[in-house]
């Protein structure tokens, strides 16, 4: 049993605090019963309506995360039939990746049904760290990488801070490869950071998302998350 504001977020319809305005507000049915007090616990079996509305049942949520490979697209259909991060994973789900990786961009990508978590980790002010790896031509100077640090302009509007080092230096083949920090995810934004620097990225990958690496995940390989790796994800608010 949870409470039933939890049960409401979790299911994605909205956030914690306006499932607490709703239930006040008269607006949330349990088995068909309005239910207006706010300690009231239900069960995920429960027929639970907002607004008029049934909520999804948490219970079926998945969420997995993949070493995508490269020349993989990144969303859950492609106008040209080339394969997706979907196709990828077995299950009878209609799950979806959790923002984008380039088609030539490879890394760790997270599959869910859940939109709550998605909306989580896809807003800016939750502040979800993600490392990439890049390899770049050029030798990056030092002057460059506190550019990024500092925020580069990119469509028009400066990047908030980042972090990066530099991983290799490459003299003979004139190429750098850099680890870089960053907390949005905007279109092409590692690409675009590095380009209004002056650097072609020529590889790029996605290493971690929040405490979630890699490790034990070869290329094309996938596991699901547990529910504590989920609620870790949350930052243990849920
Ligand atoms: N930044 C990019 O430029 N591409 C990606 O795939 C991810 C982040």
């Amino acid at each position: 049993m949870e409470r039933l504001q939890k049960i409401i977020a979790l299911s994605g319809y909205c956030s914690r605090r306006k499932a607490e305005e709703l239930i006040s507000n008269g607006k949330v049915k349990v088995n068909g019963t309005i239910i207006s007090e706010m300690g009231y616990k239900a069960s995920f079996s429960d027929f639970i309506e907002v607004e008029g509305n049934p909520i999804e049942n948490t219970q079926d949520k998945v969420y997995y995360i993949l070493n995508k490979p490269r020349g993989v697209v990144a969303t859950a259909k492609d106008d040209k039939g080339r394969k997706t991060v979907v196709d990828l994973i077995k299950t009878n789900k209609r799950i979806y990746p959790v923002g984008r990786l380039d088609y030539d961009t490879t890394g760790l990508i997270i599959l869910t049904n859940d939109g709550e978590l998605t909306n989580y980790l896809t807003h800016p002010k939750n502040n979800i760290e993600k490392v990439y790896v890049a390899k770049i031509n050029g030798l990056i100077s030092k002057d460059d990488l506190k550019k990024l640090c500092n925020g580069v302009i990119i469509d028009g509007r400066k990047t908030s801070r980042a972090k990066s080092k530099i991983l290799k230096i490459d003299k003979k083949n004139n190429s750098s490869v850099v680890e870089l920090i960053i907390h949005e995810g905007r279109n092409h934004q590692v690409k675009k950071m590095f380009e209004s620097i002056g650097y072609k990225v020529e590889k790029l990958k996605r290493e971690s998302i929040s405490f979630l690496t890699l490790d034990g995940l070869k290329s094309g390989d996938y596991r699901a998350l547990s529910i504590k790796e989920v609620k870790k994800l949350y930052g243990d608010k849920n």
